[in-house]
């Protein structure tokens, strides 16, 4: 084993494909169903928002699909990106274990999304697209999607949940910088965001209604599509470079990962970083533990149906069976705002009820004492949301130390936070508080499930 910090490759080690899990599953995840016919969309179905090269991707069950030149070659801005070995925080911990983080904040928006964002992008431009609508929650996203359009000379439309906004003004000029605009979700602009605030007026927003307000835009206009940042398959596809990069980077270590981590919003960097891994297993590889990381306010694969729901608030958009809270749930609004999502992607549901992989919910403030200690001990300070990973991972790390076994524990450090200096203040000044999410609204959300027949 070397005694490296930092495990770099040059760009010739850019995967070449994605990897796709849906080929080594020992059964494919539940189809979608059309939110009208109740039965399972065809590509048509989903065209008026996509183009056809994503459609037909989200449906695949190819185990690789290639990397189109353009897109590897913007990958080479920052990819690959580097994996550490986190030395120093062993040593604060005082573990056996050994820590490695791969980490993405490199990327041009500081987190994992422009990976998809710039795949995304590309295929809309070849399909001839002339904008594109999207959601926000951190804010992350809709700076990956702005960043993008600037590349490819697409017009950009976020709409970002109100309480983000509020939180990250800085973020909103980061995406106009790019020529993107940028609008509090709910908004003025479209009926659904209408009639939230005619309801509610001070509604903090959330994922799933800035999902509805761009799905809207793009339905009613010929000329534009919609972009998810998360929760599809082929956003999860798209993100795979990171475990197929960490799995090469693991070699040059000489190492490999007992515990694999990652925080789940939607589930697109924790599938990022632990499909690879998972499909090695599945086809005979090393076993390993893999572990999803959630905030207690908003826990949907630990205190969700496993069930048929909207992916947004407005219930536009075609039924997924996933981990769900209600398409109705509003978490209250914690500093993670990539993590106040309702669901969960169908993919990584789908393995949580094979028993393929673990989750977690820890609340705020002890995800922000793992931040801070990981921010003291390797000079990073991460994203909220990449807190959940950090605190997922050293609670392992301290497993390890009770247990007097040496683990190798890989998490995914999915953002840097040096957009989120509200929080990291709030935090240093005691400010911040443990929010649950309120049983009798997840109730409330939970008996709106939609009722759909059995799919067996
Ligand atoms: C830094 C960061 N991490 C994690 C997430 C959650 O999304 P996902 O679960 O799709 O990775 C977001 C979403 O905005 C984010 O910005």
């Amino acid at each position: 084993m070397s005694d490296s910090i930092k495990y770099l490759m040059d760009e010739t080690h850019i995967p070449k494909h994605w990897y796709n899990l849906v080929a080594d599953l020992p059964s494919p995840p539940p189809p979608v169903l059309h939110p009208g016919t109740l039965k399972p969309v065809g590509p048509g179905d989903l065209a008026p928002l996509f183009p056809m090269s994503l459609i037909m991707q989200e449906v695949s069950t190819e185990r690789e699909i290639e990397i189109p030149g353009p897109v590897r070659d913007v990958y080479r801005q920052w990819r690959p990106t580097p994996l550490y070995r986190a030395r120093r925080l062993e040593q604060a911990l005082q573990t056996p274990a050994r820590i490695y983080y791969k980490y993405e904040g490199v990327s041009p928006a500081g987190s994992h999304k422009p990976n998809t964002a710039v795949a995304q992008t590309f295929y809309n431009k070849e399909a001839g697209v002339r904008k594109i609508t999207t959601e926000t929650g951190a804010g992350q996203w809709g700076s990956s999607l702005a960043f993008a359009g600037a590349l490819f000379g697409i017009d950009v439309q976020v709409f970002m949940v109100r309480v983000s906004y509020n939180q990250k003004p800085y973020r909103r000029v980061f995406m106009e910088t790019f020529g993107a605009r940028c609008i509090p979700s709910p908004s003025m602009e479209t009926n659904y965001g209408r009639t939230v605030l005619a309801r509610t007026p001070d509604s903090p927003g959330s994922l799933g209604m800035a999902i509805s307000e761009a799905v809207e835009v793009a339905a009613t206009h010929e000329d534009t599509n919609y972009a998810l940042g998360s929760v599809l398959n082929h956003v999860l596809l798209h993100q795979t470079v990171i475990g197929l990069e960490a799995l090469a980077q693991m070699e040059m270590a000489n190492d490999y990962p007992d515990i694999v981590v990652g925080c789940t919003g939607g589930g697109s960097n924790f599938s990022g970083i632990a499909f690879p891994f998972i499909g090695r297993q599945l086809r005979g590889g090393p076993a390993v533990k893999v572990i999803a990381v959630e905030p207690a306010a908003c826990p949907s694969l630990t205190r969700g149906h496993y069930a048929y729901d909207f992916g947004d608030t407005g219930r536009m958009t075609p039924l997924a069976k996933m981990h769900t809270l209600g398409s109705g749930f509003v978490p209250p609004g914690f500093h993670a705002g990539g993590l106040r999502y309702h669901g969960m992607a169908p993919l990584v549901s789908h393995v949580k009820q094979l028993g393929i992989i673990e989750a977690r919910a820890p609340k705020q403030i002890p995800c922000f004492d793992a931040g801070v200690l990981f921010a003291r001990a390797e000079g990073i300070l991460p994203a909220p949301e990449a807190n959940h990973a950090v605190k997922g991972a050293i609670d392992e790390a301290i497993r390890c130390k009770a247990d007097g076994v040496s683990k190798a524990i890989l998490f995914n450090l999915c953002g840097h936070g040096h957009f989120d200096m509200q929080a990291y203040q709030d935090y240093i000044a005691g400010k911040l508080v443990d929010q649950d999410y309120d049983e009798s609204e997840l109730a409330m959300a939970l008996a709106g499930l939609p009722t759909v027949p059995d799919q067996a």
